[in-house]
């Protein structure tokens, strides 16, 4: 194995002693480089962290919550937001790198989009964690935190299921028969998660479709057709409109929908709304989502989304700050998976997470009385 992190396998006595005589660049080769750790006069350890958007309320809870882990654990924190914008990250990120950054943890816009700026990591001794989302093509990621994401599609399809009560919640098969309309979602495809949801929500669904009891009316059930680039709520939005435009004019109603994310399923049911949906007579259909963002737990607890997923983006952040710890000390992260995640490349060690499907129903068991939401903030909807 190439030693990449020379700085970070010495002990951390050694690096201290390093850095007071060498004032800088010590052991990484890069002479003073280092704005924290080569440049400081105390070995001080910073870590890079690169997030997606502040659009959506998720990743500003991932990046505080890996932020203040770092810093519970003595690291200097660069935390930076790029908008969804994929050259503001890789300047982001560049700049990281050129700057002496330890350890990087990257949450990608695109997953394919940074095989330089890990190559230029990797030159400089610098271990790159890809954060919930895998980085694609570079032989140069380290380690992977995520959750199970093929599960997570699971839990999408199988709470739709649910909902429209051809499954119940242990697995039997319901007493509803359908044929129910169906329309699919996908996130973006440039996220590797998105492939995953969607496989493993389609697994859960397709006996369902192959026996009548779902149909797809619009026909699209390709990937491509059902995709929302950069997992816009508007992008959603403008794709239902037209798909009630296009499938559904003819009296008949959407009754499912399969939604991946929180914010496009905000958009759908803006769509379904204003198309005229949510009253007794053409009542919402039955729409998933994911994230288990306070304004769709609101709209879950008043009944008008159906599901979300609950992943503890506390365990995800203490889970990237313990493998940057261990990268510090010159160790390897512990990883729980060795097989699944395979970037195209090669299959990246992975440290992955349970999620939790959320209904009306488990609100507050899985979301207030384990202190992720107050009762006040679902009660408003705001965080
Ligand atoms: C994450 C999801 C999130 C989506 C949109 C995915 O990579 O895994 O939790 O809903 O990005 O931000």
């Amino acid at each position: 194995m190439k030693t990449r992190h020379p700085l970070l396998a010495l002990s951390a006595g050694l690096v201290l002693a390093l850095s007071a005589c060498g004032g800088g660049g010590a052991g990484s080769g890069e002479g003073g480089g280092g704005a924290a750790a080569g440049g400081g006069d105390d070995g001080q350890v910073t870590v890079g962290v690169a997030m997606p958007t502040e659009t959506s309320e998720r990743w500003i809870a991932d990046g505080n919550n890996v932020k203040a882990g770092l810093e519970e654990a003595g690291y200097e924190v660069n935390l930076q937001y790029a908008n969804d914008d994929i050259p503001t990250q890789s300047q982001q990120i560049d700049q990281m790198i050129t700057t002496g950054n330890d350890v990087l943890i990257i949450a990608a816009i695109d997953g394919t989009a940074l095989t330089s700026q890990l190559a230029a990591a990797a030159d400089a001794g610098i271990p790159v964690i890809s954060y919930d989302r895998l980085i694609r093509g570079s032989e140069d990621v380290d380690f992977y935190v995520s959750f199970d994401n093929f599960n997570v599609g699971v839990q999408q399809g199988t709470s739709l299921l649910n909902g429209l009560g051809l499954l119940n919640e242990d697995g039997s098969r319901g007493e509803a028969t359908g044929p129910f309309n169906v329309e699919l979602f996908a996130g973006s495809l440039d996220d590797n998660n998105a492939q995953f949801f969607w496989d493993g929500a389609i697994s859960a669904l397709q006996p369902f479709i192959d026996d009548g009891s779902i149909v797809v009316k619009s026909g699209q059930t390709d990937i491509a057709q059902a995709a929302t680039l950069r997992w816009a709520q508007e992008t959603a939005q403008r794709r239902m409109e037209d798909l009630l435009t296009s499938a559904y004019n003819d009296g008949s109603r959407v009754d499912g929908v399969l939604s991946p994310y929180d914010g496009i399923s905000r958009g759908i049911i803006t769509a379904l709304t204003n198309a005229g949906y949510g009253g007794a007579d053409r009542p919402l259909p039955t729409v998933t989502g994911q994230d288990a963002e306070i304004a769709s737990v609101k709209l879950i607890n008043d009944g008008v989304q159906y599901s979300t997923i609950f992943k503890d983006t506390r365990q995800l952040a203490e889970q990237a700050v313990t493998a940057a710890q261990a990268y510090v000390d010159g160790e390897e992260p512990e990883a729980n998976d060795t097989e699944t995640y395979d970037n195209g490349v090669k299959v990246v060690p992975s440290y992955l997470l349970e999620s939790q499907i959320v209904t009306r129903d488990n609100v507050t068991s899985a979301l207030v009385d384990t202190g992720y939401y107050t009762q006040a903030q679902v009660d408003a909807g705001q965080a």
